[in-house]
């Protein structure tokens, strides 16, 4: 069973200034929920009970977040109002939460090397918080350990994206062997349309073995000069097996504008019909 859930949550979010001058772009809110609630949720829907952030400058609004608000609580408590603070209540009591600091911006592979102190030698998740996602029946990295319980490798989540747009993500080729799931033979960093071996673009869920933290450590820089996630784990489908998961759900991609809104009226549709 998976138990720990990595969170790279050091970059800056310059697509969202002047809102992440100050504050961290994992804080903005879909309605009232800001992004990284949602991610740990799903962490928590895959049975992740072990919260990991790998944090930077600027962040703590993070921790805080994963907190009581000893006197906010004691004002609203008996109104109303308690009720708005159940969701984060619900995963402050059933997660445990560590931190570990990116001192310098390195990339993603960097990053979640950074984690390897809080993650250990065990199979772990990754969870970007600003690619949102609603999965269909079960969360997409509930649907992924699924596959990790049958495969045990590691195991990216992919979704076909317009051969345009290729060049925002990493992506894989490979060889299809069940439905919707796919062994890696190569993957590129953000290729150009032309280049790219072909449109299934990994998004921001993963799991990973932890062989890929000594692979990570002899990863030069790729892609814009950072240590990049995707080329280590080239190396490990080269070396042992990556298999891609074609995730049954949504995903927005909440690091842009377009995608944040598009979230925004989402979960506003589906509050209006509850309402
Ligand atoms: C990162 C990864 C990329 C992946 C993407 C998913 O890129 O490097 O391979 O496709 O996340 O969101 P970033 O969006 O951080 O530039």
């Amino acid at each position: 069973m998976l138990q720990k859930c990595l969170f790279p949550v050091a970059g800056y979010g310059t697509r969202f200034l002047p809102a992440t001058k100050a504050m961290p772009k994992e804080m903005l809110p879909i309605l009232t929920k800001p992004l990284i609630q949602y991610g740990v949720e799903e962490a928590l829907d895959a049975g992740m009970k072990q919260v990991a952030f790998v944090t930077g400058r600027g962040k703590r609004a993070i921790e805080d977040h994963f907190d009581i608000t000893y006197e906010l609580e004691e004002q609203i408590s008996g109104t109303p109002k308690e009720a708005s603070l159940e969701g984060i209540h619900r995963l402050i009591d059933r997660c445990a939460f560590s931190y570990t600091r990116q001192i310098q911006m390195k990339g993603l592979g960097h990053a979640i090397l950074t984690g390897e102190i809080l993650v250990g030698n065990q199979p772990f998740g990754v969870i970007l918080a600003d690619d949102l996602c609603v999965g269909e029946s079960a969360s997409v990295m509930a649907q992924m350990a699924r596959v990790y319980e049958q495969h045990r490798c590691s195991i990216v989540a992919i979704e076909e994206v317009p051969r345009q747009t290729v060049d925002q993500y990493g992506v894989i080729m490979g060889e299809p062997i069940a439905e919707d799931l796919y062994r890696v033979s190569d993957m590129v960093e953000k290729p150009s349309p032309e280049s790219a071996p072909s449109n299934l673009a990994i998004i921001g869920r993963y799991i990973l073995t932890p062989d890929i933290f000594d692979i990570l450590r002899q990863t030069p820089p790729g892609k814009g000069g950072e240590i990049q996630i995707t080329d280590a784990l080239k190396i490990q489908a080269q070396q042992g097996g990556v298999l891609a998961y074609r995730f049954h759900g949504q995903r927005f991609d909440c690091g842009n504008v377009d995608g944040f809104v598009a979230a925004t009226n989402f979960f506003y549709e589906a509050y209006l019909r509850d309402r």
